[in-house]
């Protein structure tokens, strides 16, 4: 017979029927007559309980059936009597596909803490926790290519490996094939990358925004969805060293038009999520935080608040709050500010607009005031700093200006400078961090514990 995803077999009502399901035993408890097993095979956060007659059976064949095996079980559909749950799987046959012995399995009956599982990343996906959390990834990322495809957008793919450094940031991981043992190097003693794979120096993308760029210059609206890293050296709960970024990017959108995408791009996510993956939600709301839910339903049905970085600054100099990091017109916001602006003040999200340019990319339209550019980031309850995007400076001349003074290196990115002289037009981006917003919609606090194989400093093992 056919295998039957749990998911659908906790759905049947035809009692009596033979079917087949297959999974990892989560639990197995009993007495002398039966045993019963928790059976889940991952298409859902509930487990299948199945039943196993010790009569037929015999006393032998239950024991490797222990935490963490793998079975595969034929046997009648029946309603089941226990509570909490509607069906239950009376065995007639049961294959073990690979014992998992209780000595040495490191997964156990009890809960274990997200410290010690981020240590066993390549089983963690078998517990509540993540299976949920996971699936719950897969649906995100599925939205967002709904969201997009749905208004007309396109999945425009820019490269993993670049020559250019698109935040100015200059923290990127060096790709490169020159021996280490023997680098060449030019008459002043710098490495000769014309020596390299690529004939220069490459990196990983830190952001696909600057051929996203290029693409909504001729396709009018895309957007990016792939992985970015960073070698910044922040051992925060909010950062990762590869983490996956969305970038839309669109022809003729102003600031505020692109502050009304990212707000309704938000909102629909999280509804998405909600009408999507709610036992998922709820499962993990139970374990880890009581107010998921309703903090999710609060951010779709009420508006961000919108307001300039100055009169940000205003309300965090007259808060009277002590700070860490100092607060002064210039100074770049640390999430303890973004965070007191959404969670005391405001009470709900804030999107920041028209920072001082200094301290944001050289690529961010410049306001008539000389100091500020049109930045806007995105800032959540519990998360700061969700997305983070501007409109572009679109003008050639004020581009290079802005471009030279900062005494930046041309070469790596003439071909974009080129985009502002040949039907140059007002288009704006941004960029949501996809691992921030599964911290928000699944409601955990560190972000290594919403990606399946997290990279930061010192771990990248598995
Ligand atoms: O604010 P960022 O650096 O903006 C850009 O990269 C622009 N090129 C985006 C654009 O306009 N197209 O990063 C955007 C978002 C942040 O708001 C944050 O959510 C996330 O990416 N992010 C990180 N997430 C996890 N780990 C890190 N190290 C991150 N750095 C940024
Ligand atoms: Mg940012």
């Amino acid at each position: 017979i056919k295998r039957t995803k749990i998911s659908e077999a906790l759905k049947l009502t035809s009692f009596g029927e033979e079917i087949n399901v297959k999974g990892w035993v989560r639990t197995r408890r009993g007495n002398k007559n039966v045993g019963f097993v928790a059976l889940n095979d991952g298409s859902t956060i509930h487990n299948i309980q199945i039943v196993i007659d010790i009569a037929q059976f015999g006393e032998e064949f239950l024991k490797p059936i222990t935490t963490g095996a793998c079975i595969n079980v034929n046997g009648k559909l029946v309603e089941s009597q226990g509570k909490g749950q509607s069906v239950e799987v009376q065995a007639t046959e049961v294959e073990i596909y690979g014992p998992a012995d209780p000595t040495t399995y490191p997964l156990q009956k009890k809960g274990h803490s997200l410290e010690f599982l981020r240590e066993i990343a390549h089983l963690r996906p078998r517990t509540n926790t993540f299976g949920a959390i996971f699936r719950m990834r897969h649906h995100m990322s599925f939205a967002i290519h709904k969201y997009f495809n749905d208004r007309g957008f396109y999945y425009f793919h820019t490269p993993i490996i670049t020559a250019s450094d698109a935040e100015g940031a200059g923290s990127m991981f060096e790709v490169t094939t020159l021996d280490f043992n023997n680098i060449p190097r030019d008459q002043e003693g710098k490495v000769d990358y014309s020596q390299d794979f690529f004939g220069m120096q490459t990196n990983l993308t830190v952001s696909g925004q600057l051929e996203g760029e290029l693409g909504a210059m001729a396709l009018g609206g895309i957007y990016t969805f792939g992985p970015t890293f960073r070698a910044e050296n922040s051992n925060t709960p909010r950062h990762l060293a590869e983490f996956w970024m969305i970038e839309p990017e669109v022809a003729f959108y102003d600031i505020n038009d692109n502050m009304d995408l990212a707000e309704d791009f938000l909102k629909y996510l999280i509804r998405y999520a909600l009408d999507n993956c709610r036992d998922d939600i709820e499962f993990l709301a139970s374990m880890y935080d009581k107010e998921l839910v309703d903090r999710l339903l609060f951010v779709v049905e009420n508006d961000f608040v919108r307001l300039t970085y100055t009169e940000g600054i205003k309300i965090l100099e007259e808060s009277g709050h002590k700070f860490e990091f100092p607060v002064f017109w210039g100074a770049d916001l640390q999430s303890e500010h973004e965070r007191y602006l959404v969670e005391k003040h405001f009470k709900r999200p804030v999107i920041l607009t028209d920072y001082p340019k200094e301290i944001k990319s050289f690529y961010m339209k410049q306001n008539d005031d000389g100091k500020t550019v049109r930045a806007m980031d995105v800032l959540f309850p519990k998360i700061g700093e969700i997305i983070g995007g501007s409109e572009r400076e679109a003008d050639y001349d004020k581009l290079m200006n802005h471009v030279n003074n900062l005494g930046m290196n041309t070469n790596p990115i003439w071909w974009y400078l080129e985009t502002r002289k040949f039907g140059t037009a007002p288009h704006s981006g941004f960029g949501l961090g996809f691992e921030r917003l599964m911290l928000f919609i699944t409601g955990m606090t560190n972000i290594r514990d919403v990606i399946p194989f997290p990279r930061t400093p010192n771990n990248a093992d598995f």
